[in-house]
Formats: structure tokens, sequence, C-alpha cells
């Protein structure tokens, strides 16, 4: 089953999620709130796609989030997942159309069921870039997913955006996390 994608083989397929709970600082409101959100989500496996002596099989990732009743995601992301099987490492890119963009990577066996990914602005490898406005408003600092595959099939990810927000004078940390099961037609 998907050897060659290590601890990313499990990922592939279609998944849904309806537990999601996201914090944020809304700025209508002008204060943190906690947000509970369904989530919808696509892995398509590809690769290897070759380096010279490296080989990275991936997964090409959509996902989509939604409050309760609305008919527009609040939030969407792109992007790739990737493994480099010689040197363990876990890479995901992927895009925010708030108009971030975000490379952050870590080490696991090829087995793992569970890693850690972190991104920081600035960092020589897993770093960070915003727009004009997000890097003096709302500057993303620090990222960070723990992503947990259990026993049953589903998975789980806990994630930390940290910012720099304008309107607080100490960093904020923005939190996302969900359990994602298979949908039917996955
Ligand atoms: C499940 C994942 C996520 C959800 C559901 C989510 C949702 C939200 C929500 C509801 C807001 C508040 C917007 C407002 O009311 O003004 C927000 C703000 C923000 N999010 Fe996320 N977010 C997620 C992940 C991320 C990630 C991974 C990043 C960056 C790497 C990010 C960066 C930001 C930034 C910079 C803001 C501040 C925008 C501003 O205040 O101008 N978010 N997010």
């Amino acid at each position: 089953m998907l050897e060659e994608w290590g601890p990313l083989g499990p990922l592939a397929g279609e998944w849904e999620g309806d537990g999601g709970l996201d914090s944020a600082y809304s700025n209508s409101r002008g204060e943190v709130i906690s947000t509970p959100y369904r989530e919808k989500a696509t892995f398509k496996p590809f690769g290897p796609v070759v380096n010279g002596r490296q080989a990275l099989y991936g997964l090409d990732y959509k996902t989509a989030m939604w409050r309760e009743s609305e008919e527009n995601p609040f939030h969407t992301e792109v992007g790739y997942w990737l493994w480099d099987s010689d040197a363990g490492e876990v890479v995901r890119g992927f895009v925010v159309p708030r108009g971030i963009t975000v490379l952050a990577g870590g080490f696991a066996e090829a087995d793992a069921k569970q890693f850690t990914l972190e991104a920081e602005a600035g960092h020589a490898r897993y770093a960070i870039g915003e727009n004009q406005y997000l890097s003096e408003r709302a500057s993303t600092r620090h990222y960070t997913v723990t992503v947990i595959l259990h026993e049953d099939g589903t998975w789980s990810y806990d994630e930390q955006t940290m910012l720099k927000m304008a309107v607080m004078d100490e960093p904020f940390a923005h939190t996302d996390r969900n359990t994602l099961r298979r949908a039917a037609d996955g």
C-alpha cells in the first residue's frame, strides 16, 4: 500500500471531518474566538519527482473548511506533501489564499504513526512568505503541525500558527485541529 510514500501513504484518498476547531483573532469582533468547522480534503499520490540523486514521492492536496451552515469555505489550502525516504524527510508546501506560503519540514521513520513539521519566518529551509499587508498587520512567525495516524484508519492534525498581530503586544497562537475519516466515495 503506497510503500514509497513512507509515512504519507496512509493519507492518500478523500477525507472529511466535522469536529474541527479553530481559534483565531476575529477582526470583525475584535477578540479571539473559537470556531467549530467541517472539512473536506483530497490527497492524490504522485511520483517519483527526481532532483539529481533525490527521489521524492508526494501527495497533491487540497482542503477546505466551512463554518456550520456556510456555503463558501472560510479557509482553504492547496499544496504538496513530499517524502524523501533516503533522508527520512517530510516536507509540506502550501498556500493559504490570504497571501501566505509555507514550506514546513521535519523528519520521520517510514512507518511513523506520528510526525511533526515546522516552519519559521526567515528560516534557511523551512520558511514562510506573506504579502505586505500581513507582514505589517498579522505576520506569521512560526508554524507547526503534528499529524497522528490512528489504528482505525482515521488521522488527526493539530497545528499552531504563531501570529504577530498589530493589535496585540505578544505573539498570538492561532490554532486548528481536526480528525479526518475516509469519505464514502474515497
Ligand atoms: C484549519 C486551518 C485554518 C483555519 C480554519 C483558519 C481560520 C482563520 C480565521 C477564522 C481567521 C480570522 C479572520 C478574521 O475574522 O478576521 C484567521 C486569521 C488568520 N489566519 Fe488562519 N486559519 C487556518 C490556518 C492558518 C494557517 C496555516 C495560517 C498561516 C500559515 C493562517 C494565517 C492566518 C493569518 C495571518 C490570519 C490573520 C488575518 C488578519 O488578521 O488580517 N491560518 N484564520
